[in-house]
């Protein structure tokens, strides 16, 4: 099996590490546009494959496309990322374009590849890969909500004190400040729910460090956060090849689920061999309902700046 990442950059270049690392593919391409840029990181991943016991082969490539051809999995990291201060919407003027390309030039070589978006405004250049290739939309997955969901976990462990593998948790919404929905209603503890164990004061802290958890990490990193969405996409990639029909929140394209149309935000869904095998609408609080809506709402202004 083979994924190729377009954009050698921090994520990028996780996101190459933490699939080589699990080792459930044959082969990772890595492309990029800067000269040799790609072929130093594969160069230097490759370097670890004794240290780390993977056989995956990571290649890298200059911008030629003819080296993804066949991709099982094309990851879209490409674009520019934020700065401290920055809302991940603003990125849309340059990002746009760079993912209309990107997307275009895998599928001529991989057209039926699962394509899974990173670039942000993420939801809406998920949108934009419905609206600009003939992609099914079960092979179209943005990534947010399980780097999202995962920040979640770490500041519910962080409240509890407890280790983080002991929390569940769930974000859904918008890949942004303001459009996250963590659910804290339905997120536990070893099974027990979490709103018996926290106040609600503490328990709004932790939804609040779950929103800004990605400017957080800009404004002490002076750019955007690579480890987790590189662990992130390697779930979603290693749940897709290796068929574990496992449920992740993704961006994805509603038609009447959940009461939305014509959007792409973050839902549950299960991930299998197809891609999206399934959205699953789970049971919502009316609040958070309301939430989703909301942040549909923002995310529709954003797809509006969009030339398609
Ligand atoms: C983040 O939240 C890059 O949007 C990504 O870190």
């Amino acid at each position: 099996m083979k994924i190729t990442i377009v954009g050698a950059g921090a994520v990028g270049a996780s996101c190459a590490e933490y699939i080589a690392i699990k080792d459930f593919v044959s082969e990772v391409v890595l492309l990029d546009i800067k000269e040799g840029y790609a072929e130093g990181k594969a160069m230097d991943l490759m370097q670890t494959a004794s240290l780390n016991n993977f056989d995956t082969k990571i290649i890298g490539s200059t911008n030629d496309y003819s080296k993804t051809a066949n991709s099982d999995i094309c990851v879209i990291t490409s674009g520019i990322p934020r700065k401290p201060g920055m809302s991940r919407e603003e990125l849309i003027g340059i990002n746009a374009g760079i993912v209309k390309t990107v997307s275009s030039n895998l599928l001529e070589h991989s057209p039926d590849t699962i394509l899974i978006v990173v670039s942000n405004p993420m939801d809406s250049m998920t949108y934009l890969v419905h609206k600009t290739t003939t992609l099914p939309k079960n092979r179209i997955i943005g990534m947010g909500g399980v780097l999202d969901s995962a920040r979640f976990k770490y500041r519910l462990a962080e409240a509890l004190d407890v280790p983080t593998k002991e929390v569940d948790g769930m974000v859904i919404g918008g890949h942004s400040d303001k459009g996250m929905v963590p659910l804290i209603s339905k997120a536990t503890r070893n099974g027990e729910k979490v709103s018996g164990l926290l106040s609600a004061e503490r328990l709004e802290q932790v939804k609040q460090d779950t929103k800004v958890g990605g400017a957080t990490l800009t404004g002490l990193l002076g750019t955007s956060a690579w480890y987790a969405p590189g662990a992130a996409v390697s779930a979603l990639a290693e749940a897709i090849i290796c068929d574990q029909k496992k449920i992740f929140p993704c961006s994805s394209f509603l038609n009447g689920e959940f009461g939305l149309n014509d959007i792409c935000i973050g839902v549950p869904v299960i991930l299998g061999k197809n891609g999206i095998e399934e959205i699953v609408e789970i049971e919502l609080d009316p609040s958070d309902l309301d939430h989703l809506k909301e942040s549909v709402e923002g995310v529709r202004k954003t797809n509006n700046l969009l030339d398609i």
